[in-house]
């Protein structure tokens, strides 16, 4: 049999991550003993309350409907909860038709292209950026309008820098703040102007809050929502995965334009069947306590970013101190050309720690690399440790 693959499928670039894992398992295998800082997933564990209500509503035998498919036996307390955690953390009301349950948000994010783009639309996405949106994109058969981010400019994009012909042509365009992978985040003019450019243009602001509740020193990350007259233009896209320890769990939700809403579950209701109803009950448990559960996962990450940039400070880095997320985004020491493979090679083959090289994040992310913090203290002490010897 021959069987080739999709235009669609071929025209991906390769997935950052498989990549990353790929050249891991080489090294593994010639017995380099590696320290992997690659990949933005919670070591700590789900929090007790969350799995508490896991597993009471899994034994709950009064509800009958606890193994069925989720779409079906949805959690009606679910949309009141995000409606109820969207008014007190964001100050943003919302009625029950602009919120739909997701089985995180990668998932939603890579539907979303497919509920409101043709072949020959465009969507703009930042780069570097998570990969996904212009996975979605591609998969609808639309295109990726890469807008930069660049250091010098707070890695905010200038809306300036997009023509005549891209503003017409585009119909969604990703923001993301706290953003992955510089870790810049954004104040709530920034989405003052991301509202209005998208009113003005007729485009569907899409924001991607992955990482809003992963903040540090008092910064607290807006909601583009909370922008007068932002729900006509944007859906949001909130996941439970880094603010809870659940990215395991799969659940999330997108908020906002009522039209886009709908759009997106229409998708949803072809594609899937929805996310089991103990998990929705458990995801209303997190987001009931979500202060009390959070603030303790962000004085760990915080305690981990001081420990890294320590160590890199201590190397003679100069690196930004992140507000948010759970990496570092770092410059790529003299020596290696400027190049964030050349170096993540480096210290992968001379230290055995793995590294994201910025390029996989777009062009704008050559010459950087990303370290997460999501390993224990000590794995990220012997890393440094590691790092200080090859360097
Ligand atoms: C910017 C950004 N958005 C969305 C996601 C997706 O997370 P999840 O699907 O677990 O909600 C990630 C995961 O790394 C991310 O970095």
């Amino acid at each position: 049999m021959t069987l080739e693959r999709s235009n669609r499928l071929q025209k991906l670039p390769p997935y950052l991550f498989a990549d990353l894992r790929r050249r891991m398992a080489a090294a593994r295998e010639r017995g380099v003993d590696v320290i992997t800082l690659g990949i933005g997933d919670p070591d700590s564990p789900t929090p007790d309350p969350v799995v508490d209500e896991l597993v009471r509503a899994m034994r709950d035998e009064t509800d009958g409907n606890r193994h069925r498919y989720g779409c079906d036996v949805p959690a009606e307390g679910l949309p009141l909860a995000i409606a109820d955690f969207y008014q007190r953390r964001f100050g943003v009301t919302l009625n029950l038709d602009q919120i739909v349950v997701t089985m995180g948000s990668k998932d939603a994010i890579a539907k979303l292209p497919m509920a409101f783009l043709n072949p020959g639309d465009l969507a703009i996405a930042p780069e570097p950026g998570y990969p996904t949106y212009n996975i979605g994109t591609t998969f609808a058969g639309a295109h990726t309008h890469y807008l930069p981010l660049r250091a010098a400019n707070g890695y905010l994009p200038d809306f300036d820098e997009l023509s005549a012909h891209v503003r017409q042509q585009a119909k969604i365009m990703w923001v993301n703040y706290p953003n992955n992978p510089t870790t810049a985040v954004c104040d709530a003019e920034f989405y003052r102007r991301a509202v209005a450019f998208c009113r003005q243009n007729n485009i569907l602001l899409a924001s991607d809050l992955a990482y809003s509740e992963n903040t540090f020193e008092g910064y607290v990350a807006p909601s583009a929502l909370a922008v007068e007259g932002a729900a006509e233009t944007t859906i949001e896209f909130f996941s439970l995965s880094k603010a809870f320890n659940m990215t395991g769990w799969r659940v999330g939700f997108a908020v906002g334009n009522s039209e886009a809403v709908a759009g997106l579950r229409s998708v949803q209701e072809n594609v899937d069947n929805g996310q089991l109803r103990p998990i929705q009950l458990a995801a209303i448990t997190a987001l009931a306590r979500a202060q009390a559960l959070i603030d303790p996962l962000n004085a760990i990450y915080q305690r981990r970013r001081d420990l890294v940039l320590e160590t890199l400070r201590g190397l003679g880095w100069t690196v930004d101190t992140p507000r948010g997320t759970l990496y570092i985004w770092a410059p790529v020491p003299d020596g290696f050309d400027g190049s964030s493979v050349k170096f993540a090679t480096h210290l992968l083959e001379q230290a055995g720690v793995a590294v994201t090289p910025g390029i996989g994040y777009g062009e704008h992310g050559e010459g950087y690399f990303r370290i997460s913090l999501t390993y224990p203290d000590d794995v990220l002490v012997a890393a440094m440790e590691r790092m200080a010897r090859a360097l």
